[in-house]
Order: C-alpha cells, then sequence, then structure tokens
C-alpha cells in the first residue's frame, strides 16, 4: 500500500515539474519575444509585465548623440527620445519591432540604445545583372528595417554602365549593352543584355532612401573594371581599341587610359551628374582590381608617369584617383575607395578605404595611420557566396576589428562594415533576396553592436521573426535549413561553387593566357 502511495507521489511530482518546466519556457519565450529585435539594442531593461497600448509621443532631446534614441513603454504611453528626427526614425523602427511581435499588450520597458558604427553599408552590383526600381526598394525597405545607412549603388563595371548621363548619353545606351551573359557554367545566354536607370529613376531611388536615412553611395569603377565605358569611349583606352562590354566574370586589362586628359574630363562629366542626383556625403571610386599591363606598353600613360615624377603604374593609378577624389572634395564630397587603389603608398589620406581583400596590407596601414577603413571582407561579408561556404553562423560572429596587425589606432579608424551583393551568378530578384537575407541581419547586427556580447542562438530567433516580416513586405529569404549546412553540405556547396565559376574564360585568366 505505501509503496502504491509513493509512486502517486513520485507521478505528481513529475507532473509539477513538467508544469513548470513548461511555464518557465512559455514566459521565457516572451521574453525571447520581445528581444526579437535585429539589430539588437544596447541597453533593454525589461520589469516582465506587460501593459496596454497607450499614446505614443515623440521628441528630440539635443542631449542626445545624433543616431541615439530611447524608447519607454509604460501604462502612461510610448515615449520615444531621439538626438535627431534620425535617431527618432531609429526609435519608431524598434517601436514597431515590438508591436509586431507583441499584438495586444505591450512589454513595459525602456530601450537604450546607440550604434558603435557610424557606417553601416550594405552594396548591390547592379551591372552583372540589372534589377528594377521596384526591385531596389523592396532591398532598401529591408535594410532600413535592419537600420542599415549607407546604400552603395554599383553601378558601372565591365559587363554594363547602368546610369543615364545627360552629357554622354553612350555611357548608358552603349554601355549598357553586352552580347550575352556567360557567367559560369549555369548562366549561359547568348542574348543581347541592355539595361540602364534614367536620371529620374536614379533621382526616384535617392528621394527614396532619403525618406528613410540611407544615403545612395554611386560607384563608378576606375580605372579598371572600365570595359563598359570603353565600349562606349574606345578612344579612352591605350590602344584605342574596340573594347567589348565583357559578357563573363573576371579581371579584365582594359583600363581607362590615365595618359589621355579626355578620360579625366570624362569621369568629372560623370561625377558631376551623379553628384547632382545623389546629394550625400560619399561617392565611391572603385579602384579594384586594375592589372597594368596595357598602362607598362602605353606611351601616353608612360609619358605621363614622367611628367608627374611619378615611381610606377601603381603610383599614377593612386594619382588619377586623387585627381578625381580632389574634384569631388571641391564639391565637398568624401571619396572611397577599394584597398587596392592605395597600393601605389600616395593615395590621399582622406579617402576612405573599403577593406575587401588586402595582399598588399595597405587598409591596415593606413587604419594604423588613423585614416579611415571601412570592412567589407569578402570572407565572410560577400553574401554572393553560398551559405556553405559563408554560413549565417560566420557572418554573425565576424569581428571586423579582428583584422591582423590593427593597433589601437586601427580599430579606433574603422568607421563601419559594408556587406556587398555580386551579382555574376545572380540572375534574379528571388536569388537575390536568398543570399542577402538573413545574412544581412548578422552584418547589421554587428554594424550598430559591434562584436561585444553576441548570442547565436537568441539571433537565430530573431532572424525567424525577421524573415517573417520580410516576407509580409515581398522580400524572400534563405530557409532555415540552409543558414548553417552540415559539413557534408558545405564541401558539395563550396565544389559546386568552384565547379559552376571555373569556365574556359576564368582557367585562361588563372593561367594567364591572351585572349
Ligand atoms: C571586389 O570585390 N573586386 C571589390
Ligand atoms: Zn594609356
Amino acid at each position: 500500500y505505501s509503496s502504491a502511495a509513493s509512486d502517486v507521489y513520485k507521478r505528481q511530482f513529475v507532473c509539477y515539474i513538467i508544469a513548470i518546466l513548461i511555464l518557465k519556457t512559455k514566459l521565457n519565450e516572451k521574453r525571447v519575444n520581445f528581444m526579437n529585435i535585429i539589430p539588437k539594442p544596447q541597453k533593454i531593461t525589461f520589469s516582465g509585465k506587460y501593459v496596454p497600448h497607450g499614446s505614443v509621443n515623440e521628441s528630440v532631446d539635443a542631449d542626445m548623440g545624433k543616431e541615439e534614441y530611447s524608447l519607454k513603454i509604460n501604462r502612461d504611453g510610448v515615449f520615444l527620445k531621439g538626438g535627431s528626427e534620425r535617431a527618432l526614425h531609429y526609435a519608431d523602427i524598434t517601436y514597431k519591432q515590438i508591436l509586431r511581435e507583441d499584438g495586444n499588450m505591450l512589454p513595459e520597458c525602456e530601450i537604450r540604445d546607440k550604434p558603435v558604427f557610424s557606417y553601416r553599408g550594405f552594396m548591390v552590383d547592379v551591372c552583372r545583372h540589372f534589377f528594377t526600381v521596384e526591385e531596389i526598394k523592396k532591398i532598401i525597405d529591408a535594410a532600413a528595417m535592419l537600420k542599415f545607412n549607407y546604400f552603395h549603388f554599383h553601378l558601372s563595371d565591365d559587363q554594363g554602365f547602368r546610369a543615364e548621363i545627360k552629357k554622354h548619353p553612350e555611357l548608358s545606351l552603349v554601355g549598357g549593352s553586352r552580347e550575352g551573359s556567360h557567367f559560369g557554367k549555369k548562366e549561359n545566354d547568348d542574348s543581347v543584355y541592355s539595361h540602364f536607370y534614367t536620371r529620374a529613376q536614379l533621382k526616384e531611388i535617392a528621394e527614396y532612401c532619403k525618406e528613410r536615412y540611407i544615403e545612395v553611395i554611386p560607384e563608378i569603377d576606375i580605372p579598371g573594371h572600365a570595359s563598359a565605358i570603353l565600349q562606349a569611349y574606345p578612344e579612352l583606352s591605350c590602344n584605342k581599341e574596340q573594347v567589348k562590354a565583357k559578357t563573363s566574370q573576371g579581371i579584365f586589362k582594359d583600363l581607362l587610359c590615365a595618359g589621355n586628359p579626355a578620360t579625366l574630363k570624362l569621369i568629372y562629366d560623370i561625377l558631376d551628374e551623379l553628384c547632382d542626383i545623389f546629394p550625400g556625403k560619399y561617392f565611391h571610386l572603385g579602384g579594384d582590381e586594375a592589372p597594368k599591363d596595357k598602362w607598362k606598353k602605353c606611351p601616353k600613360c608612360q609619358s605621363k608617369i614622367r611628367e608627374l615624377g611619378l615611381k610606377n603604374e601603381e603610383e599614377l593609378h593612386c594619382s588619377l584617383v586623387n585627381r578625381a577624389a580632389e574634384y569631388l572634395e571641391k564639391k565637398g564630397r568624401r571619396v572611397i575607395c577599394w584597398n587596392e587603389a592605395a597600393n601605389g603608398g600616395i593615395l590621399d589620406k582622406n579617402i576612405t578605404l573599403a577593406y575587401w581583400l588586402d595582399k598588399a596590407g595597405v587598409s591596415v596601414k593606413r587604419a594604423n595611420e588613423g585614416c579611415p577603413v571601412i570592412i567589407e571582407k569578402f570572407k565572410p561579408y560577400y553574401a554572393d557566396y553560398p551559405y556553405g561556404m559563408y554560413p549565417l553562423k560566420d557572418v554573425y560572429m565576424f569581428d571586423p576589428k579582428s583584422i591582423k596587425g590593427l593597433t589601437e589606432t586601427g580599430k579606433k579608424s574603422i568607421v563601419g562594415v559594408e556587406t556587398p551583393i555580386w551579382t555574376e551568378y545572380i540572375t534574379d530578384f528571388e536569388r537575390l533576396c536568398y543570399m542577402c537575407f538573413p545574412r544581412w541581419f548578422a552584418v547589421a547586427d554587428t554594424a550598430w553592436n559591434g562584436r561585444d556580447e553576441k548570442n547565436y542562438r537568441e539571433f537565430r530567433l530573431a532572424a525567424k521573426s525577421y524573415c517573417d516580416a520580410l516576407r509580409k513586405m515581398g522580400v524572400s529569404s534563405a530557409p532555415e535549413c540552409d543558414w548553417d549546412e552540415s559539413p557534408q553540405k558545405r564541401l558539395r556547396e563550396t565544389l559546386a561553387f568552384a565547379d559552376n565559376l571555373m569556365t574556359k574564360n576564368m582557367l585562361r585568366q588563372l593561367l594567364n593566357v591572351e585572349e
């Protein structure tokens, strides 16, 4: 009899424990829901209670930082405070996120928040594949929700020039076309590919961004990645040959001639018009992957080197970019360049370097001298690589200040981070969204919070909730099973990626065989 009673007690005890565990999980879920904000706010105080919706009050507090805000929810209402209209906008985004999660009742809480980095960027390459204004707007909406503040618009590359320039309509009419698309083994298409944005469309995008406190940074890549410009203006190539816009991926030897005065004249004209359309602080002058073979053989380039007393072609590269930067600085602009632009050693110290792959170590050197640097290290911030190569967790855990060799000054010179999406292998909007989301959530979190206090489990839960929100905005994302794949699947995706891009053209380049 007594053993039966003890069995009943045992069973009751187990039931109690289970009930307590379920209750605890439910409470945690509620708490986790409340924490579903990306980027995660710096400081959240939650009373554990929920209150009914009250009236929403907004005010600007001049004592707060320009991007700093606070958000208080209690029985008296909702109180948003920010150091500027922009900061209030961020407070509002956070508030909407809480609303989205918590429906009828709101958590009684106080949030104090400000970003660690002033530069929080995302880049879209519209040259390899083009995306419509409506698609670009959707990406901007998604980025705005993540508190990104710079849209780096990659408008010119070997495969197409995508901005209408009134004074030089050939740039988009001729330079905006290529004779096919042969990106990798899978994407082979011989049809003519012609696209560009009209000035009105570019203005529309600029305005759309402004309303969301995002600055557009247009990029015109010089002196390399310039085949599309040269297709329109062959006289600007070193040997005046008819260059064609490229139909495949790669690094090409067709550079703008740095010894021809008409080159800078054309660049100035492009800068004039794009500065007019995009009124922000920054302009991007590219500067990556520019093999100097043709400059070495060009009498004009060589005579320019002598005229300016330069040592070599790398210095000539710096000098050309410096001239364009000087022109932009006179208009009150700041210039960003990819890290290779500094390889020559004489790049203007005011220019911000974008670190992506820096074999020469110039980014770290300049950062340590106090020059501004943006971190967009290709591994893991390039969203065009498959999840199998750059899984979500790696993107989330990446520390932008972990670049080897940075001193304390160097770390302070990191103004922010950016995540680019190159589109050689991204032919449609669905794929673009799949590649960017949720990985851009992870970059946004680091852009706002730096790398301290990471909690990947919590972040994943928040990411799920954000994917739902994106879906409602017409932006899809990668399914959860693809975020962090098994080692076998990772190996398979890596091999498939390499196999797809190993076209004949790529092999030719690797072996350095002339076309
Ligand atoms: C780059 O990926 N070429 C900047
Ligand atoms: Zn030349």
